[in-house]
């Protein structure tokens, strides 16, 4: 059937990276689930999430991979980019740390995948405006001097999380 082949032809591997604590868990887990984890524990190592979606008439299968923001629980080799086609770098708006951090990911990012990748910059925790230490223009800038695609997002009100996902996939495909 020609929606089961569509299905299996689009898939999407994307990769979401940054700092420890800024939500990566959680953005995925309410892009694929529409849940949301006030106690979400340290990711350790790597997880995925599926998610299919049609965009453009097609079923692109959307296979998310999580991985740990703490040193001592990255398991990450090169290997693990081969065959990512987006990536989600994320940070926290309300901590500037994890937006200075940006550069490094990216870096670690641009030294392993493919030169194509599509990349997508989010500044999560939208939803605590009034901490925010990561004005939106450093971020604008920042994008766009690397050529990024970017978003800020809620994971926790659900705010551009679809719209983020949506906009990388639909990219790329
Ligand atoms: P590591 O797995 O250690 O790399 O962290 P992570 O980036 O996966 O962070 P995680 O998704 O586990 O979220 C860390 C904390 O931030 C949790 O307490 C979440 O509930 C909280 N959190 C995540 N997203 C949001 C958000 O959009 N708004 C608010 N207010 N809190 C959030
Ligand atoms: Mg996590």
């Amino acid at each position: 059937q020609k929606q089961y082949n569509s299905l299996t032809d689009n898939r999407a591997n994307c990769k979401c990276l940054g700092d420890s604590a800024v939500g990566k868990s959680q953005l995925l887990a309410r892009f694929a689930r529409n849940e949301f984890n006030v106690d979400s524990k340290a990711t350790i190592g790597v997880e995925f999430q599926t998610k299919t979606l049609a965009i453009d008439q097609k079923a692109v299968k959307a296979q998310i991979w999580d991985t740990a923001g703490q040193e001592r629980y990255r398991a990450v080799t090169s290997a693990y980019y081969r065959g990512a086609v987006g990536a989600m770098l994320v940070y926290d708006m309300t901590k500037r740390q994890s937006f200075d951090h940006m550069a490094r990911w990216l870096e670690e990012l641009r030294g392993h995948a493919d030169k194509n990748i599509v990349i997508m910059l989010i500044g999560n925790k939208s939803d605590l405006g009034s901490l925010r230490a990561v004005p939106t223009e450093d971020a604008q800038e920042f994008a766009e001097r690397e050529n990024l695609f970017f978003m800020e997002t809620s994971a926790l009100e659900a705010t551009n999380v679809e719209t983020a996902f949506l906009t990388i996939l639909t990219d790329i495909y």
